[in-house]
């Protein structure tokens, strides 16, 4: 018999690591400074809401490359981080440029002037109490190991990335504890998408290739990848056994359009499809669905039982995602039996608003994210995007009233709070996408703006690089301040 009722809750961790996230590509500038090397980021033109980016090959002058110079923070990081410091920032997630320490990607040695400004990025970080959050590789490959290697479908990559790793880990080893490896790894699994193959495992497809040949070169690419990672785990936690070394992907949960036997068989169908990568990084080995689904499309990708081995041994310490809005799929579109390019699964789900991208708005789908991924890794959790991309409207007086960018984010830290406080999840931090105006990876844009400091530059380049405070910047200093309860 019960005899009363008794209301569990967890409180927010006290050491919960609030903060923000970018990516060196997409802030740093500097593109060719110091000995950098291209990569795969700086020959992507400047797109629209409309106009995907162009990837050219090489620099082509006369073309807007907006990651050249970004916002420059590879000259201003030190006011930067110190507004950061001003909200209360725990945490701070940026990469390393990849071509800052191997500019051609394929060196033996790598370039002091590239990691000397990492050791000053992160000593700044620690003299503000700021952990630095550090991924590898953010869509930020090479363009060398692309033209001459295939990119990730070459097996020679492992061999660069985890030369990469090890060099990073070496250095950084009192310096950053909380590593990721490869960002969004499970991007690629749109692999009609031109832009996030190239991003993502530096694959330039040639014209006139089949959807089975795309389909077959993703799955060797992620395993060759997923090997480079594993790899990479091993030794890091050889360098410094306290590192935390995490996967990253991009987390959506899948909803099926109707509650139709086929609508959610195609959902489970679409997140077996999309999601595995994690699988393989949490519990070294793949799971069956992927193994058959190959096997029965007779792409024989080039997985060794060494390479099995290594998945097993080099298990990741925690799953950090990012999380922008939920997918929705339906029967009406494809078969589940069908179901190849996932993004033709895809449909408008009719609850939701949608930002000026077109991206979904809702915020009880991180609550879900939180739990699915719990449920299913038992592992600590890591939010390390969550955001709006949005228009901003500077007034006379240089301040910025983005009330949609503070309610986006309420909503979404009060669903992310009950994950933790009803619900249980074991959750590290949370860290905004974007927490200064940067270059969208999508699109190329300024103008689609995630931050709490506003960065006075536009699509066409102008402006003046000034930095000024946002209303949300007040809003989230509260926030951190409150450890998360003062949401108001
Ligand atoms: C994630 C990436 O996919 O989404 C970031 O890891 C990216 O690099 C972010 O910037 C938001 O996307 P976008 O296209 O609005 O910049």
């Amino acid at each position: 018999m019960w005899g009363f009722i008794h209301m569990y809750s967890a409180k927010m961790p006290k050491n919960f690591l609030w903060g923000g996230a970018v990516a060196a590509h997409q802030l740093e500038g500097a593109w060719n400074e110091d000995g950098k090397g291209m990569s795969v980021a700086d020959v992507m033109t400047v797109g629209s809401a409309t106009k995907p980016r162009e990837i050219t090959d090489g620099v082509i002058p006369g073309k807007n490359y907006p990651n050249h110079s970004a916002i420059d923070f590879y000259h201003h990081y030190k006011e930067d981080i110190k507004l950061m410091a001003e909200m209360g920032f725990k945490a701070l997630r940026t990469s390393i440029a990849w071509t800052r320490i191997f500019p051609k990607g394929d060196e033996k040695e790598p370039n002091e002037a590239g990691l000397k400004f990492y050791d000053d990025l992160f000593d700044t970080c620690h003299q503000y109490g700021i952990e630095p959050v550090i991924t590898l590789s953010h869509f930020e490959i090479p363009f060398h190991l692309i033209k001459e290697y295939g990119g990730f479908t070459n097996r020679k990559m492992i061999d660069f990335f985890v030369r990469f790793a090890t060099v990073c880990f070496k250095r950084y080893k009192n310096k950053v504890k909380y590593w990721m490896t490869f960002n969004e790894i499970n991007n690629q699994t749109s692999f009609n998408n031109d832009f996030l193959m190239a991003t993502n495992s530096g694959i330039l497809f040639k014209d006139g290739m089949t959807d089975e040949e795309k389909e077959a070169a993703m799955y060797q690419a992620g395993h060759y990848e997923l090997v480079a990672s594993a790899l990479a785990v091993k030794v890091g936690h050889k360098i410094n056994p306290n590192f935390k070394i995490g996967c990253m992907i991009n987390y959506s949960p899948v909803r099926p359009l109707t509650p139709s036997s086929d609508d959610v068989l195609l959902a489970d169908k679409f997140e077996q499809r999309r999601d595995w990568f994690s699988d393989v990084h949490v519990f070294g080995e793949y799971p069956n669905a992927v193994e058959v689904y190959i096997e029965r499309n007779g792409y024989r990708p080039d997985i060794t039982d060494e390479d099995r081995i290594v998945l097993k041994e080099g298990t990741v310490d925690y799953v950090a995602f990012s999380y922008y809005q939920t997918t929705t799929v339906s029967s009406e579109k494809v078969k589940p039996d069908d179901l190849t390019d996932l993004a033709q699964a895809i449909a408008k789900n009719p609850t939701l608003k949608r930002s000026d991208w077109g991206w979904e708005i809702d915020p009880e789908g991180l609550r879900i994210a939180l739990n699915q991924l719990q449920d299913r890794y038992h592992k600590p959790l890591f939010i390390v995007e969550n955001g709006l991309g949005a228009y901003d409207k500077v007034e006379a007086d240089g301040s910025v009233h983005d009330d949609y960018r503070i309610d986006y984010l309420r909503n979404h830290i009060s669903e992310m709070e009950k994950a933790v406080e009803l619900d249980g999840v074991d959750l590290m931090g949370y860290l905004t996408w974007g927490c200064i105006d940067l270059v969208s990876a999508g699109t190329g844009q300024m103008d689609k703006r995630y931050g709490f400091i506003y960065v006075d530059k536009n699509d066409a380049g102008e402006g003046t690089l000034g930095r000024s405070r946002k209303d949300s910047f007040f809003w989230y200093k509260k926030v951190i301040q409150s450890n998360g309860k003062d949401l108001n």
